[in-house]
């Protein structure tokens, strides 16, 4: 939980015209200074939320607040908050200085404050040299920088972002998406970014909060949500997992045990013990599960049906005993030789990795 949160959703629903649920129930709180992703399938109320929060969209139950102030009522102008559009919405007809500084001349500031502080907020994003350039002269990633310095002129307390970096290539991507981590470090505003991507996500944020169907499946650290999604929909919708029916064992000082098929994983006993014999749910990524060249007490025996190549490392679809697939990622050459599919090898869980699900 965040203390002291700046901004909070307090038990907030949206219910659109003709019955859409929009969003269910939803407590978040957002700390000062974090850069928070929204992350979800299309549809699970990413965008909803942060309308909300802009005050775009006005909750049909629950209350929005600022610094323990409620803003529900505030509309989007007199909060101080700033959106990002997924589309950048800039003015075509504007050159970029028209356009970075036209919140402000809306707010009766001087001619000159307005060139003092536009100049500061393309010196930001590295955009010094295009002050009088036409919009439509930039290339997409020009555009993009033209968006965040015009939310970032006003000071916001919060800048909201809606896929901010969907519209560019892969690789501008991902150098923005660096350079967007360190401007907001710099600035140590706090960011509440959407994205659906969850690389971006896992790459960007201090905390990611995981959306469903108009709510909140799980808030946590990246390392944490990778390593300890709490529900079934978390674990499939963050990076690869096996997810393997198994039965509890016992639990034994750091770990639970788990028969999962023919193998026993030895999974950090974080969470309640299951009763030995209870039928579990448990993950486990394919990067925690190492091949051997020979046959070990703690490593079963498995067929490569498949391999597929992913540059750094290779991934192996193979089965173990009572027809359980599982996938592998291991580096292509290893002490186990190279790696083929019908090949026999032996599979064994890395001790500590892997958990058990328990939420549905
Ligand atoms: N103005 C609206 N009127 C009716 N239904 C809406 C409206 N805006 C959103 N919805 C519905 O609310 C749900 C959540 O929509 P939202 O735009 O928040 O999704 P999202 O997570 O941003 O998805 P995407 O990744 O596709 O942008 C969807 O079912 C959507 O169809
Ligand atoms: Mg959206």
């Amino acid at each position: 939980m965040v203390r002291d949160p700046l901004l909070r959703l307090e038990a907030v629903s949206k219910v659109f015209d003709g019955g859409t649920i929009g969003l269910d129930n939803v407590d978040l709180d957002i700390g000062h200074g974090e850069f928070v992703s929204l992350l979800g399938p299309s549809g699970c109320g990413k965008t909803t939320s942060l309308r909300l929060m802009a005050g775009f969209e006005q909750p049909t139950s629950g209350r929005v607040l600022l610094d323990g102030q409620d803003i529900t009522a505030l509309r989007p102008y007199d909060r101080p908050l700033n959106t990002v559009f997924q589309d950048y919405a800039l003015f075509p007809h504007m050159d970029v200085s028209e356009n970075v500084g036209f919140g402000l001349t809306l707010r009766k500031i001087s001619g000159a404050e307005i060139s003092r502080k536009v100049k500061e907020a393309l010196d930001l994003v590295g955009l010094g040299d295009k002050i009088h350039a036409r919009v439509s002269m930039l290339s997409g990633g020009q555009r993009q920088r033209v968006a965040l310095a015009r939310a970032l002129v006003c000071s916001p307390r919060v800048l909201l972002l809606d896929e901010p970096l969907s519209a560019l290539d892969a690789n501008l991507r991902e150098q923005m998406q660096i350079e967007l981590k360190r401007l907001q470090a710099r600035l140590g505003t706090t960011f509440v970014m959407v994205t659906h991507d969850q690389t971006e996500a896992l790459s960007i944020s201090d905390r990611i909060v995981v959306m469903n169907r108009g709510r909140i499946e799980q808030i946590a650290s990246p390392a944490e949500l990778y390593d300890a999604p709490a529900t079934r929909f978390v674990a499939h919708f963050i990076g690869t997992m096996n997810l393997i029916e198994g039965k509890a064992l016992e639990t034994t000082g750091e770990f639970h045990r788990v028969a999962a098929g023919p193998m026993t994983l030895e999974v950090p006993a974080d969470g309640a013990a299951p009763a030995p014999g209870a039928p579990v749910l448990v993950c486990i990524r394919p990067e925690e599960l190492s091949v051997l060249a020979s046959p070990s007490d703690d490593a079963v025996a498995a067929q490569i049906m498949s391999t597929v190549f992913y540059g750094p490392m290779l991934r192996l679809f193979v089965e173990i005993g009572g027809g359980q697939k599982l996938m592998i990622d291991t580096p292509r050459r290893t002490a186990a030789g190279t790696f083929e599919a019908g090949a026999l090898v032996h599979v064994r869980p890395n001790r500590g990795s892997g958990r058990i699900l328990s939420g549905s």
